[in-house]
């Protein structure tokens, strides 16, 4: 049995891992703004998860995430999965800085605590959902694509921090997996949608990545190989398509 902390569990990805981790007899606790829908999942589930209402782009992150934590009597795995994102034809400060808020500072302020909390803990995983969107800037929504990015460049920068922990102290064992989806259909998909996948499939997917403890993961798998080329794409092909 393992203690799962959700952030971002309300609707979507995050509430199907929610519903996966109960079903594998894990205890959750589940975040969200949405104070209705944590009191559904939490009588849904009544002795399996605990619930914190915030907003993650807030000034009280870590007061609830303690709080949580308590409730819970520890956690193993952290999953943040909180986002938003939005299109930005006229380049719209608001959508900006409700990306960064929500995307960066309520992800490092959380994730930092976490992986610290873990150190001293000696072990724990924490995973991130990201986005294929990460791999290139992109003209459509420019806040979210570059906040992707930093989640999966800060989620790489401690995978390879857990490793030199892990060889000074074999005892230390702290694993990170960067989740990368695709089009995923949830109200956060928006713009051009292709290849959308069900959540159900792709959160299944999410949770077998993430109990293997794969260190990256596109969702689902087929996103792989349209990150492998996007990656190789020369400059006048991707100027017409970003
Ligand atoms: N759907 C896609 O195509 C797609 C593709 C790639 C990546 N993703 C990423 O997947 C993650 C989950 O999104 P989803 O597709 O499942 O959409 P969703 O149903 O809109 O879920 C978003 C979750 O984030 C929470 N959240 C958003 N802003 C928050 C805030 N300020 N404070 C606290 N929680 C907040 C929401 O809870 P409340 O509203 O209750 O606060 C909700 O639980 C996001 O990070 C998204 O960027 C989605």
């Amino acid at each position: 049995m393992q203690r799962v902390v959700i952030i971002g569990a309300t609707s979507g990805i995050g509430l199907q891992l929610a519903k996966l981790y109960t079903g594998n007899g894990d205890i959750v606790g589940a975040t969200g703004r949405r104070a209705h829908l944590l009191s559904e999942l939490e009588k849904q589930f009544p002795s399996q998860v605990v619930t914190e209402c915030f907003d993650v782009m807030g000034s009280e992150n870590i007061f609830h995430l303690e709080s949580l934590i308590q409730k819970l009597g520890g956690v193993d795995l952290l999953i943040y999965n909180s986002g938003f994102g939005d299109i930005s034809e006229t380049l719209d400060w608001a959508i900006d800085k409700q990306t960064t808020l929500t995307n960066v500072n309520g992800f490092i302020e959380i994730v930092n605590y976490a992986f610290n909390y873990f150190v001293k803990q000696s072990g724990g995983q924490i995973a991130a959902t990201s986005s294929i969107a990460a791999v290139h800037g992109n003209s459509q929504a420019p806040a979210y694509s570059a906040s992707k990015a930093f989640m999966s460049t800060y989620m790489e920068g401690l995978h390879f921090k857990a490793l030199r922990i892990r060889k000074k102290n074999p005892t230390i064992n702290i694993t990170v997996t960067d989740i990368q989806p695709g089009f995923v259909n949830t109200k956060s998909a928006k713009g051009k949608v292709f290849w959308q996948a069900p959540v159900d499939k792709a959160s299944r997917q999410i949770f077998t990545a993430i109990q293997k403890k794969r260190r990256k993961v596109y969702v689902t798998r087929r996103w792989g190989i349209i990150a492998w080329l996007l990656k190789r794409l020369p400059y006048s092909i991707l100027k017409k398509i970003a």
